[in-house]
């Protein structure tokens, strides 16, 4: 076989050592043999990531030569490139060139691959790491099955801007929930440990800060206080590093004026330096090139320098390292050891996946098959689609609607949708029929019993204003016991380039709901989006609100869990929800200000506006359940720590209801006095339990210093002598237990 050959060349240059003994030496010995072998073509080859044929994010080049290229050993990685066939073939190229260097096959598998899961916001709402760590390994063992050995996710930035259309791609807005979520997403995807044959390789993007893009509106700017960024945004990075993340995207943004491409701080100094990460960055499509519009570089030569100084090892799509690196060597401007370095760092993954002994291991039409078809995995899906779906609100007790009801009016324009529960960044897996997906209407009829009538109207579309179905919808609404509203967002409506300035429910949506409002029946209204909207009156008017998100394959199974209580939804928003644009950005971890904001009218008193609330519609951690829960004997071990001690916190929850359920439990701190004044609540801790009816269990938290550092003046993570306020809550604004303590010196 052709990749035999390429290790022949290694062995004759590790002295006739036999293939075995080569596969024994430590991977970094066998990096440096095949490094020894290359040529600086072939190296600056290994750093070039082209895109094969699939939808693009960005401008596409298109290269009549792209085959050529890579039997040439000019081309190190192809992302947009599926399936085990097509990733064979290309392979096969790779096969042909001097090296026999694999190629990595990279590609967005943002929330699953065949089987589609909930967007990654919906799922941080789960708040549960085992779910979403086995919705990782699900969408690694299909890809990986399918060709791919990596995948440009988790998404960890941080995100307190609903505007911004990739709020979708997160886990919301706190640092602590979204570094915990980085670690479960990284360990899914590469399952523990590269090689294994279900593992791909995870990428932490967009590193760093673009999620704080100015105004929401994608690839803006950024302009951040160092302080900020080390407490908020970085957080999540730096989890992933920990958890062994393989690589790292870099992104669009400039960062208080340097683009994050060409960034030296946060690359070489934060991410390569100080967290001593040894895997590889690769640009985010075309942002090598694209240093040249934010006005940083002045051609594509420099562009290159500027990237490969900063740390970016790879460059997607803009060739500027392709065409400009040879020159930059020579022209003595960027030495060989700093593309070394960079070509290092990829062959060692390379040979991490196990390539280097099987070019082909992960392109196996068999397995593909076997993986695709495996039964488990739409069970799975559905499971975590349920934890994902947030009460916000139920009156009287509407939800679970009896599977025994007369006559449902199911209504909207996502009722019988298919695609639509997708959301962004869904991924059309060849052969397989992209409508693979359970309508929610198909998931209430499989609920309901064979007596109730359910009843169908579409009403209007997502967008537009044609209201020519409201009256067949009003009809069919005075005809049902209940009806069920199903409104929201298209599956395009949030993503890459999807930012919005309203954020509204689109359309003519809310006037169906205002006319069915009308007839008097009770009103359950399901909203899918992909990001936070604002719908304040059908906040204020409707029954029952599911915030179902966008769900994936399972999505109608999953509503109907819901719906009709096989699953008591036990999600909590990972995100406040805005009552107005103008409210944004809001988050719950704000400071509390010189004039603290009580919500009265005083306005010289407290920082609020003259026209709006200062109060969001649903707070970070909100989300009801069919049950009630009740908090009670609050326990700390002392009054008093020491700085090397742990304070030990104990909580009893009762589920006072009638329906067995679970409950997220909120540990909230607050610094009262801090040489960096300090939030007036952070998330620190949280507990996510299961209780029967009528069960109570005492649950126990450990507050050690870790927990009560911060970066300081100097930028140092210390942990300040003082008293802290401790909450206990089923929300940041549903704090239900309180109590103080003091660090000592
Ligand atoms: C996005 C990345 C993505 C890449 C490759 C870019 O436009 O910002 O998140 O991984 O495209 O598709």
């Amino acid at each position: 076989m052709n990749f035999k050959l390429s290790l022949s060349l290694i062995i004759l240059c590790a002295n006739m050592a036999s293939f075995a003994q080569i596969q024994q030496k430590p991977i970094s010995q066998r990096v440096d043999s095949v490094l020894l072998l290359m040529t600086l073509e072939e190296k600056i080859g290994q750093l070039n990531q082209y895109n094969d044929d699939w939808t693009a994010t960005g401008p596409v080049t298109v290269d009549s030569d792209k085959a050529k290229q890579i039997s040439n050993g000019q081309v190190g990685s192809l992302l947009n490139c599926l399936g085990a066939e097509r990733t064979r073939s290309w392979q096969e190229k790779a096969m042909q060139s001097r090296m026999k260097i694999p190629l990595l096959f990279g590609q967005d598998v943002i929330h699953g691959y065949k089987t589609t899961f909930p967007i990654p916001l919906a799922e941080a709402c789960s708040w549960d790491m085992d779910a979403i760590k086995l919705s990782a390994q699900v969408a690694a063992n299909e890809a990986s099955a399918g060709g791919i050995h990596w995948t440009f996710a988790p998404m960890v930035d941080i995100a307190r801007d609903p505007r911004w259309g990739r709020v979708m791609e997160g886990a919301g807005e706190d640092p602590y929930l979204g570094s915990l979520i980085a670690k479960a997403r990284v360990q899914g995807f590469q399952d523990e440990k590269l090689g294994g044959i279900n593992s791909v390789m995870a990428c932490a993007k967009h590193f760093a800060a673009y999620g704080a893009a100015i105004g929401g509106r994608d690839y803006n700017s950024v302009d951040m206080s160092d302080r900020l960024l080390w407490e908020t945004y970085l957080p999540p990075f730096k989890a992933a590093v920990d958890a062994g993340v393989a690589t790292f995207m870099n992104s669009f943004n400039d960062i208080n004026g340097v683009p994050a491409t060409g960034n030296t701080y946060l690359q070489r100094d934060i991410l390569k330096g100080k967290w001593g990460f040894t895997g590889f960055v690769v640009s985010d499509w075309g942002s090598v090139g694209e240093m040249i519009n934010h006005g940083n570089v002045k051609n594509r030569y420099e562009a290159a320098l500027c990237a490969i100084t900063a740390g970016c090892d790879m460059d997607m799509e803009s060739r500027c390292y392709k065409n400009n690196l040879t020159q930059l060597v020579n022209d003595n401007k960027v030495p060989l050891a700093l593309i070394d370095d960079a070509v290092r760092r990829i062959l060692q993954k390379k040979f991490e996946l196990g390539l280097f002994d099987d070019p082909y291991r992960f392109c196996n039409a068999e397995r593909e098959q076997e993986a695709l078809n495996n039964p488990e995995h739409a069970k799975i899906a559905r499971k975590v689609a349920a934890k994902s779906i947030v009460l916000l609100k139920n009156e009287n007790q509407l939800l679970p609607v009896s599977k025994n009801t007369k006559t449902i009016a199911f209504i909207g324009p996502l009722v019988k949708a298919l695609k639509q529960n997708k959301g962004f960044w869904d991924i059309e897996v060849p052969g397989v029929d992209s409508n693979f997906i359970v309508s929610q209407w198909e998931g209430v009829q499989n609920c309901v019993s064979a007596a109730t009538k359910l009843l169908y109207a579409k009403g209007c579309d997502i967008e537009g204003d044609n209201k020519d179905g409201f009256a067949e919808a009003v009809s069919v609404a005075k005809q049902a016991d209940v009806i069920i509203l199903s409104i929201g967002e298209k599956r395009d409506m949030s993503g890459e380039a999807r930012s919005r300035s309203k954020i509204g429910i689109p359309g003519v949506q809310e006037d169906l709901f205002k006319e069915l409002l009308a007839t008097g029946k009770p009103i359950v209204v399901l909203i899918n989006a992909g990001r936070p909207l604002v719908f304040n009156f059908i906040a204020g008017h409707a029954n029952a609100i599911l915030y179902t998100w966008w769900l994936g394959s399972e999505a109608g199974n999953a509503i109907a869990d819901v719906l009709f209580g096989d699953y008591n939804p036990s999600a909590k928003l990972a995100i406040t929800f805005p009552r107005s644009v103008g409210q944004i950005p809001i988050y719950y971890s704000h400071f509390n200000t010189g004039r603290p904001a009580t919500g009265d009218a005083n306005h010289h008193q407290n920082s609020s506006y003259l026209d709006e609330s200062i109060f969001p519609e649903y707070a970070f951690g909100y989300g009801l359940s069919y049950t009630s829960f009740v908090y009670s004997d609050l326990k700390l071990s002392s009054a008093k720590i020491k700085s090397n001690e742990t304070l030990e916190v104990s909580v009893t929850i009762k589920n006072t209801g009638k329906y067995d359920g679970e409950e997220i439990v909120q540990l909230y701190l607050r610094d009262k006095v801090g040489s960096i004044a300090r939030p007036t609540k952070e998330l620190k801790d949280f507990s996510k339990i299961a209780l029967k009816a009528g069960e109570s269990k005492t649950i126990k938290f450990a507050i050690d210093k870790e927990k009560l550092s911060f970066y300081n003046q100097k930028l140092e993570w210390a942990a300040e002598p003082g008293d802290f306020d401790l909450m206990i809550g089923a929300s940041s604004d549903d704090i239900r237990l309180k109590d103080t303590f003091e660090l000592l010196n």
